[in-house]
């Protein structure tokens, strides 16, 4: 993976085990461009086939993490176009099939498309600059890349329709407040990458299998009702036994020493 073949991210391996993909358009606040969602979309499958990666950080720049879908790319799209071309379908083709973790990091904005990008990844820390929001209504449409939907799980409706129907952004304190980000991490340029790094690094030396699992069971709990979803997570949780890493895992916590995971 050499961040040579790509024009709008950069890619990179800051620890083993974890890979690092940072949305490289500053001059647009890196407005999720077709040709950027492209790109990002191989990055995280590329990742995703790695065997020796073990979680993956998305992360954009200072100023923002994305602030959202290239309007300028949208204007003169008609019906016709975006409903035969499915547009946006593939933003949830690139990172909802990705079983590895996605840990978000986010400073700066989040807006429109960037708030659904960070929603769709499975874990959001972000900067004390960042801020996030919906402001398509201000545009004349509504979010298309899962806010209404993903947005409205994580913060309840009254807050996911205060958004989306006022366009307003809030804090990172108030989305950490409202259960949308785990947290807000120290002030400083690059903490909160540092910190995502971090904790994919804490997540990689894991064994993969349980974390795939682990993703996936969690994931469930958007989809399946209650009696479905224990269900599901218990045949995983069966299933794991079938895993070295479970023999290991429990072994080591017996003999006293770390685990050797070696993800089969
Ligand atoms: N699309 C295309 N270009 C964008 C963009 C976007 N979403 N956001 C910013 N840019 C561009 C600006 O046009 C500007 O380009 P030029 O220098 O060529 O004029 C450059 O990035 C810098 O932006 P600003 O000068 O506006 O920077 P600012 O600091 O004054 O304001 C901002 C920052 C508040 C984020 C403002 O840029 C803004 O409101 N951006 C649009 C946010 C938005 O509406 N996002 C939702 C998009 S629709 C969507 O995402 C649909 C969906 O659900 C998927």
């Amino acid at each position: 993976m050499s961040t040579a073949q790509y024009e709008y991210i950069l890619t990179a391996r800051p620890e083993p085990g974890v890979a690092l993909i940072t949305l490289n358009r500053p001059k647009a606040l890196n407005a999720l461009s077709t040709p950027l969602f492209l790109e990002l979309g191989k990055a995280l499958g590329e990742a995703d086939a790695d065997a020796e990666v073990g979680a993956i950080v998305l992360t954009g720049s200072e100023k923002a993490f994305a602030a959202g879908a290239d309007i300028k790319e949208m204007k003169d799209k008609e019906f016709s176009d975006v409903y035969k071309n499915n547009f946006l379908e593939n933003w949830q083709t690139a990172l909802t099939t990705i079983r590895k973790p996605i840990i978000a990091a986010v400073s700066g904005y989040a807006l429109g498309g960037g708030c659904e990008l960070a929603l769709m990844c499975d874990i959001i820390l972000a900067s004390p600059t960042a801020k996030f929001g919906q402001p398509e209504i201000a545009l004349g449409v509504i979010p298309g890349g899962g806010g209404s939907q993903r947005l409205t799980r994580a913060i309840g409706k009254s807050r996911a329709m205060e958004l989306v129907l006022t366009g307003k952004q809030i804090t990172a304190q108030q989305a950490e407040s409202w259960g949308m980000v785990s947290r807000v991490v120290g002030e400083g340029e690059g903490e909160v990458v540092k910190e995502a790094v971090a904790m994919a690094k804490e997540i990689a030396v894991k064994g993969q299998i349980a974390v795939q699992a682990g993703k996936e069971a969690v994931n469930a709990a958007h989809e399946l009702n209650l009696a479905e979803g224990l269900r599901f997570e218990r045949r995983i949780f069966h299933g794991l036994f079938a895993t070295k890493d479970q023999k290991e895992g429990m072994a080591a916590f017996a003999e006293k020493r770390k685990p050797n995971f070696t993800h089969s």
